[in-house]
């Protein structure tokens, strides 16, 4: 067996990565890992106990008195915020996607879920897909891809799937703050998925691997 692999897959709001991700994650037999479900999961934890997303202090004593669980069940990543697995519903509606890049802009929280996402290195190869994970979370992995779309190709995606989710604002704040901000990796692909179908994108990258890792088999 190779070395486990670690494929870091970063970029904006409904540029396609999670999907990618989840693709290039089965095409290669590794977990999948979608890191912004720990940021949704724990914006939703906040909200449920009333806690103001913009009173740092208060979510970070909320932080010190909540538990996190992470695993993976046949190679999906899963997390548990005080005991509790979220449906989709949960980590996908208005309330979170208005709040969460407030929460994940707080430097104790990303420190705290960066550490569980590290966490998963040591079992397995895994692909994960985020907005720092090759620039903060594992800088050291070769395996770095940066998904982009032009905003009004991102924008149409997101009305398609009929979730209220404000991109812009999210892209805007995500970009902008001190803590680790959604950015290229100097050594990442950048791929424009505009005119791109997904098959096309996750070509690209499994390519790219295969080729300059023997020990993946194709
Ligand atoms: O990927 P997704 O759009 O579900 O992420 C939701 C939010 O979580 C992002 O807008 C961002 O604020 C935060 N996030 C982050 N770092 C990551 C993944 C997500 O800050 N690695």
């Amino acid at each position: 067996m190779g070395k486990p692999l670690i494929i870091a897959i970063d970029g904006p709001a409904a540029s396609g990565k999670s999907t990618v991700a989840r693709r290039v994650a089965r095409a290669l037999n590794c977990v999948f890992v979608n890191s912004g479900e720990m940021y949704r999961a724990f914006t939703w934890w906040t909200l449920k106990n009333d806690v103001d997303p913009t009173d740092t202090d208060a979510v970070i004593r909320l932080l010190n008195d909540t538990s996190f669980t992470c695993g993976h069940e046949e190679l999906i990543g899963f997390v548990e915020v005080a005991g509790q697995r979220l449906s989709e519903e949960e980590l996908k509606n208005d309330a979170v996607n208005s709040s969460v890049s407030a929460i994940a802009a707080i430097a104790e929280v990303r420190a705290r879920l960066v550490a569980e996402q590290r966490a998963f290195a040591n079992e397995s190869s895994l692909v994960m897909e985020g907005r720092d994970i090759g620039t903060v979370v594992f800088p050291d992995t070769p395996w770095k891809f940066f998904i982009d779309a032009a905003p009004e190709i991102r924008a149409a995606r997101r009305n398609a799937e009929g979730i209220g989710d404000s991109i812009e604002a999210r892209d805007r704040a995500d970009s902008m703050r001190k803590a680790s901000p959604l950015k290229v990796a100097d050594d990442a692909m950048v791929i424009d998925s505009s005119h791109l179908d997904i098959d096309e994108v996750v070509d690209i990258v499994v390519n790219a691997i295969r080729w300059e890792n023997e020990s993946v088999a194709s």
